[in-house]
C-alpha cells in the first residue's frame, strides 16, 4: 500500500536516506562525463509568423526543424500558439494532482497500463534495474478521451483544454516534419502519427541524496513525437552524441523531441535521442509530456520506413511493426538505458 503514496510519500514521511531500490549503479546511467557540456545547446525555433502563411517563412522554419531533428532529435519551440496562461495552468494542475489529498490520488492508483487514467510511481518498477525519483500520472486523451467525470477534478478543465491545444500543435509539427522529409504536409498525420495522444505528468519531489539516483532514467521515447512542458527547475539532459547536454527551461517555450517510431519510419533520417532527468535537492519539479502515437489498440496497422524515402542507396533499415508490438518490446525491457529500435532492424 505504501507505493500508492509514491516517492512523494517517502519525502513527506521525512526520510533523509533514500531506500536502496533507488540506488543506481554507477554504470547504469552511463554518466560518461557527469558534468553536462555547456558548449552546446539544442536550438530554440521561433514559430512566429507561420500562421501568416508566407511560404518563405515556412520554408525557413521547416529547414530549422529538419536540421534539429537530424542532428539533435530535440528542439524547443517559442511562439507556438499555446498561451502562457494555459501552460501555467497545466503545470499547476499537474502539481495539484500530486499534492492533493492522498486518498483521492490512491483511488486512481494502478499498475495496469491499459487503463485510460492512471496514477503510479515507476511504471517499470519490476523490469527496470533500479527505481527512479518520480511519481507519474497519465491519461489517454485520444482517440477515445475519458468522460470528463473520469478525469481528476483538480485538473479536469485544464486537461481538456491543454490536450485540445497540444493536439493542434502536434499536428502542425507533424506537418512541418513531413515537409522536412520532402513529403506532402499531411503525410505523417494521414498515416496516423497523431491519432493517439497520451499526457504523462511527472512529479519529481526534492531528493535528499540526488547523486545516488535519477529522476527519469536514460531512455528514448517509444512514440512518434513528444511535446514536453517543463517547469523552471531544470534537470532534463539529452545525449545526442557522447556528451550530456542540458535542456534549460525557456519561459513560455515547449520542448519537442523525435520518438523511436519516427526514427524508424524516417529510416534513421530523424533521430530519437536518449535523454534523462537528474534527481535534485530542489523540488518538486513538474513536467507534462504529450506523446503522439497511433490510435489505441487493437491496431494492426503496420509501420515501416516510408516508401517515398527509400531508394537503392537508401534501403529500409527496419522491418515493419505495429505500434502495439513496439510498445510491448519497450515495456518488457523497461527503461534500462538501451534503445528498443535495434530489435526491429
Ligand atoms: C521523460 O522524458 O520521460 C521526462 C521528461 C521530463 O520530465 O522532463
Ligand atoms: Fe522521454
Amino acid at each position: 500500500d505504501d507505493t500508492k503514496e509514491g516517492v512523494k510519500g517517502l519525502v513527506d514521511a521525512g526520510i533523509t536516506v533514500i531506500p536502496r531500490i533507488f540506488h543506481h549503479p554507477p554504470n547504469l546511467d552511463d554518466n560518461l562525463d557527469s558534468e553536462a557540456s555547456s558548449q552546446f545547446s539544442i536550438p530554440v525555433i521561433d514559430l512566429q509568423g507561420l500562421e501568416l502563411g508566407s511560404p518563405t517563412k515556412r520554408k525557413e522554419i521547416v529547414a530549422k526543424v529538419a536540421e534539429a531533428s537530424e542532428t539533435w532529435g530535440f528542439f524547443q519551440i517559442a511562439n507556438h500558439g499555446i498561451p502562457v496562461d494555459v501552460l501555467e495552468e497545466m503545470k499547476n494542475g499537474a502539481r495539484g494532482f500530486f499534492e492533493q489529498d492522498t486518498q483521492v490520488k490512491k483511488e486512481l492508483y494502478t499498475r495496469d497500463q491499459s487503463r485510460t487514467v492512471l496514477y503510479n510511481t515507476n511504471f517499470d518498477l519490476y523490469s527496470a534495474p533500479a527505481a527512479t525519483w518520480r511519481d507519474s500520472f497519465g491519461i489517454y486523451m485520444a482517440p477515445n478521451p475519458p468522460k470528463p467525470e473520469d478525469l481528476p477534478e483538480i485538473c479536469r478543465d485544464v486537461l481538456v483544454d491543454y490536450s485540445k491545444q497540444v493536439m493542434k500543435l502536434g499536428k502542425l509539427l507533424l506537418e512541418l516534419l513531413s515537409e522536412a522529409l520532402g513529403l506532402k504536409p499531411s503525410h505523417l498525420n494521414d498515416i496516423g502519427c497523431s491519432e493517439g495522444l497520451a499526457l504523462l505528468s511527472n512529479y519529481y519531489p526534492a531528493c535528499p541524496q540526488p547523486e545516488l539516483t535519477m529522476g527519469t532514467a536514460k531512455h528514448g521515447d517509444a512514440v512518434f513525437l513528444t511535446i514536453l512542458l517543463q517547469d523552471h527547475i531544470g534537470g532534463l539532459q539529452v545525449l545526442p552524441q557522447n556528451k550530456w547536454i542540458n535542456v534549460p527551461p525557456v519561459p513560455g517555450a515547449l520542448v519537442v523531441n523525435i520518438g523511436d517510431l519516427l526514427q524508424l519510419i524516417s529510416n534513421d533520417r530523424f533521430k530519437s535521442v536518449q535523454h534523462r532527468v537528474l534527481a535534485s535537492r530542489v523540488g518538486p519539479r513538474v513536467s507534462v509530456a504529450s506523446f503522439f502515437f497511433t490510435g489505441m489498440l487493437p491496431s494492426t496497422k503496420l509501420f515501416g520506413p516510408i516508401k517515398e524515402l527509400l531508394s537503392e542507396d537508401n534501403p529500409p533499415k527496419y522491418r515493419e511493426t505495429t505500434v502495439r508490438d513496439y510498445f510491448a518490446c519497450v515495456k518488457l525491457k523497461g527503461l534500462d538505458g538501451t534503445s528498443s529500435l535495434s530489435q526491429f532492424k
